[in-house]
């Protein structure tokens, strides 16, 4: 069956490298027999100049309706003036709440012709593949109790407090353990059981979970303060790692810079699996709307190609589609072809439209 796609391109350079994912499904219309239904809207500083507000209702519909949602990136300078609840950045934070999108998975990739680019030294990060998986609705980030509290002597207490429940540690173990399959079959779950009840449940329901259901993948686990320490001393010894939002938001950061450039880098987010098998996902570069390039044809299109890449693996099982684009830009890469943010001495500069060409051509 058709696959329904919801394309939002959002602001800045968001457009401007949608334009070339949109090629790179033309050609796989064209070369490969498939046909996607697409539709597109306006998100972001867009929506907000055209109809007023960030995120339609209607758009949220849509994006229910749809097989994958494929976002770019909103923020627009000319909207910094108004109200934080009109800024174009809540369309992103409204759709993944409505859509509850739980589990963020970060992908920290090394190409070989990039290898350079990374902070730590090449024979640390040549070939590396990890996934993180963070969770992102629960956890302290929203647990109760919260606040600032006035103390009867008149000083303050800040109060954030740890709370997982069994079924919110089982969703994101699940989505960890599905994509282990697909990858290397390894998932290292990450807490501080040590000194947290909420880590000892987490790790006791993974292991539960892995016990019923997921005996084949190999399962280990990490206390988060080592795992920061194992990301820099030798990442290439994981391959899922899995973790609550937290100790996700910090280890992502780490784990992404362990690649080299923002505009290398995608991202999809997942929400629960319904009665019909069906997933919510919406996938979009880690970078954001580049104000500073925007208009210029110079932003690096990779992270949302790479992006795309995602949504065909993860939400449409076009494995064989997924590899053809990552090996495209790999090889580009090889040849030399550079986007002003990746390059380097003795390279090919390109613009946005060139790499996108060269990655459809090969
Ligand atoms: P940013 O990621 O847009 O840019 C940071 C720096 O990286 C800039 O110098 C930019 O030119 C460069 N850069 C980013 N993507 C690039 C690409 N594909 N190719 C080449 N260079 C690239 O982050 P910034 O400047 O903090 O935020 C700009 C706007 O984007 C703000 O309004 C922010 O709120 C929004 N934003 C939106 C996100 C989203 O839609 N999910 C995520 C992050 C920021
Ligand atoms: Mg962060």
């Amino acid at each position: 069956p058709t696959k329904k796609l919801l394309i939002l391109p959002g602001d800045g350079i968001g457009p401007e490298v949608m334009q070339e994912v949109r090629h790179i499904i033309s050609w796989l219309e064209a070369n490969r027999g498939l046909s996607f239904d697409i539709s597109e809207d306006l998100v972001g500083g867009a929506s907000l100049a055209q109809y007023g507000e960030p995120l339609r209702d209607e758009v949220v519909e849509k994006a229910r309706a749809a097989d994958a949602v494929l976002f770019g990136s909103v923020g627009d300078p000319r909207w910094n003036h108004v109200g934080f609840d009109k800024r174009p950045e809540l369309a992103i934070l409204k759709l993944r709440q409505e859509l509850a999108l739980f589990a963020n998975l970060r992908p920290a990739k090394v190409f070989d012709a990039l290898v350079d680019a990374s902070t730590l030294k090449p024979d640390v990060v040549r070939g590396l593949d990890i996934m993180i998986v963070r969770e992102t609705v629960g956890g302290i980030y929203f647990g109760n109790p919260r606040g600032i509290e006035t103390l009867p002597d008149g000083s303050k207490r800040g109060i954030n407090t740890e709370v997982y429940t069994t079924a919110e540690i089982e969703r994101v173990a699940r989505v960890a353990f599905d994509l282990a399959r697909k990858r290397s079959n390894r998932v290292c779950s990450v807490e501080k059981c040590n000194v947290m009840e909420s880590g000892l449940l987490w790790k006791e329901v993974v292991t539960d979970l892995h016990a019923r259901e997921y005996r084949d993948v190999e399962l280990s686990h990490m206390l988060a303060d080592n795992c920061a320490m194992q990301l820099v001393r030798n990442p290439r010894q994981f391959d899922v790692l899995v973790t609550g939002n937290l100790f996700g938001d910090l280890l992502s950061d780490l784990a992404s810079m362990l690649t080299g450039s923002l505009g290398m880098l995608p991202s999809a987010t997942l929400g629960a699996v319904d009665n019909e098998g069906r997933c919510p996902a919406l996938y979009e570069p880690i970078h954001g709307s580049a104000p500073d390039i925007a208009g210029q044809g110079i932003a690096n299109p990779i992270a949302q190609i790479l992006s795309f890449a995602m949504l065909l693996r993860y939400s449409l099982n076009m494995q064989a589609e997924a590899v053809l684009v990552e090996d495209a830009v790999s090889a580009v890469l090889a040849k030399g072809l550079r986007t002003a943010d990746i390059m380097s001495d003795g390279k090919t500069r390109v613009s946005t439209s060139e790499m996108g060409a060269a990655i459809v051509n090969e």
